[in-house]
């Protein structure tokens, strides 16, 4: 590979991330179910939370992860758009009144504003169901060994160990040391995301060596974005994050900025942030983006 710059690399890392975001937003579409009576509410209504402007984060890590390997794109992007219904799913859940009651996700009204919360509960059901879908069609892989252990794992990352056990914790508000958020992180985000990552380590059937060097990254890489998340949410404007700000802090919530303060985050991100990159060591130069990855999900 040519010598590139830092600023070349991030360039070419914000090209890519805008063409992943497009490639999974179509084939997204492709996929969500359509119909036409009187549930054509509610199908409207999963394209609106899952095809809403968000960065498809998750799926544009597990196209970039594929690189490490020589797989193909197919079953990957399928596998990453499954990941991304499921995300949606847990947004719409997760900004309902019974929950975080937010107005704005995406810079757009939340789902159950846009339409209602009867509306909203039914398009998370419905998006968690097409996840499985997706990833349980002979589409996604010839292997159905490799169809169930990627069902098997979006399972458990999405729930009661996993995202909605996180959110449990989350709502009892049970974190008043450090090592009570890193578990709650781990379990709601921390899980989805390192299940980005375990897509391409299934589809290829990866080495130990190879698939612990990447969920060390994956593990570190969510640790980094919850805590830029708090740091969002305690110093972050509505224009520029896209939803409402000083959340944590105004329901008395303890957040990895509340526990440790503004500079020691900062810090924890920046060890965050070469921990991340030592883990990519043995890919070389294959893991060009995916270092920048780390430098994104961190300056965002
Ligand atoms: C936001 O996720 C919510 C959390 C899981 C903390 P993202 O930052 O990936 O949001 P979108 O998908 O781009 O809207
Ligand atoms: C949301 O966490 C996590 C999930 C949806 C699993 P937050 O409640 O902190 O996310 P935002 O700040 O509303 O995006
Ligand atoms: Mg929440
Ligand atoms: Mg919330
Ligand atoms: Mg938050």
């Amino acid at each position: 590979m040519a010598p590139s710059s830092a600023a070349q690399d991030r360039a070419e890392l914000a090209r890519r991330m805008a063409d992943t975001a497009d490639l999974v937003t179509v084939a997204l579409d492709a996929l969500l179910p359509r119909a036409e009576g009187p549930e054509q509410r509610l199908t409207e209504a999963m394209r609106y939370a899952a095809l809403g402007p968000g960065k498809r984060l998750r799926p544009f890590f597990a196209l970039e992860a594929a690189r490490l390997f020589d797989i193909e794109e197919r079953p990957v992007l399928r596998a990453a758009c499954a990941l991304e219904c499921i995300h949606a799913y847990s947004l719409v859940h997760d900004d309902l009144p019974a929950m975080d009651d937010d107005d704005l996700r995406r810079g757009q009204p939340t789902v159950h504003r846009a339409y209602d919360e009867a509306t909203a509960v039914l398009v998370g059901d419905a998006l968690q169901s097409t996840a499985f879908e997706i990833l349980a069609h002979p589409d996604t892989h010839d292997d159905p060994a490799i169809r169930i252990e990627l069902v098997r794992r979006l399972a458990r990352a999405s729930g009661a160990q996993g995202m909605a056990g996180g959110q449990m914790i989350d709502i009892l508000g049970v974190r008043d040391d450090l090592g009570a958020a890193a578990r709650m992180q781990r379990m709601k985000t921390g899980a989805l995301i390192a299940f980005a990552f375990e897509i391409p380590l299934v589809i290829a059937r990866a080495p130990d060596q190879k698939r612990q060097a990447l969920m060390g990254f994956a593990q570190d890489l969510g640790l980094a974005y919850q805590i830029v998340d708090d740091l969002l949410d305690a110093e972050g404007e509505v224009a520029t994050v896209g939803k409402a700000v000083r959340k944590d802090e105004a329901k008395g919530k303890a957040n990895f900025v509340t526990l440790l303060g503004i500079e020691e985050a900062r810090m924890r991100v920046e060890m965050l942030r070469s921990q991340c990159k030592a883990h990519l060591e043995i890919f070389g130069p294959r893991a060009t983006y995916l270092r920048e990855c780390a430098d994104f999900v961190i300056d965002r």
